[in-house]
């Protein structure tokens, strides 16, 4: 028999269970605003794919090497995680323009914030 245990201290534990899950909200010109409650870990493209919302293709699958999962981020509970230079040069690739508020949805994920509402583009080809 294995047990596995998480070192968790008991009031971290207790704050967690007490947390709200994270959630992404998605606005889209066609479709309305869909929210969608995620674990941590979970990244704004790969919800949008798994939920069946549209205006997120995410073709590479995460790798920050097709910018069609490029979000305009409208609210977040936290400061974001800078823009490395993988998606600094792939924002230079969307098919819609890229703004101040442009990111790669698959390099954003829950944790990281706690609740966080994207702005879906146009078109992403
Ligand atoms: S899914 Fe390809 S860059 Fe995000």
């Amino acid at each position: 028999m294995v047990l596995i245990t998480r070192d968790v201290p008991r009031d971290a534990a207790l704050n967690e269970a007490r947390m709200p899950m994270p959630t992404i909200t998605y606005v889209s010109s066609t479709d309305g605003t869909s929210a969608v409650e995620v674990e941590v870990g979970a990244t704004v493209m790969r919800t949008a794919v798994v939920n069946g919302i549209r205006g997120i293709l995410g073709e590479c699958g995460g790798q920050a090497m097709c910018a069609t999962c490029h979000v305009y981020v409208e609210e977040a509970s936290h400061e974001l995680p800078a823009i490395a230079d993988d998606e600094d040069e792939m924002l230079e690739c969307t098919a819609e323009p890229r703004t101040g508020q442009s990111r790669l949805s698959c390099q954003l994920r829950a944790g990281d914030f706690r609740s966080i509402t994207v702005r879906l583009p146009e078109r992403q080809v």
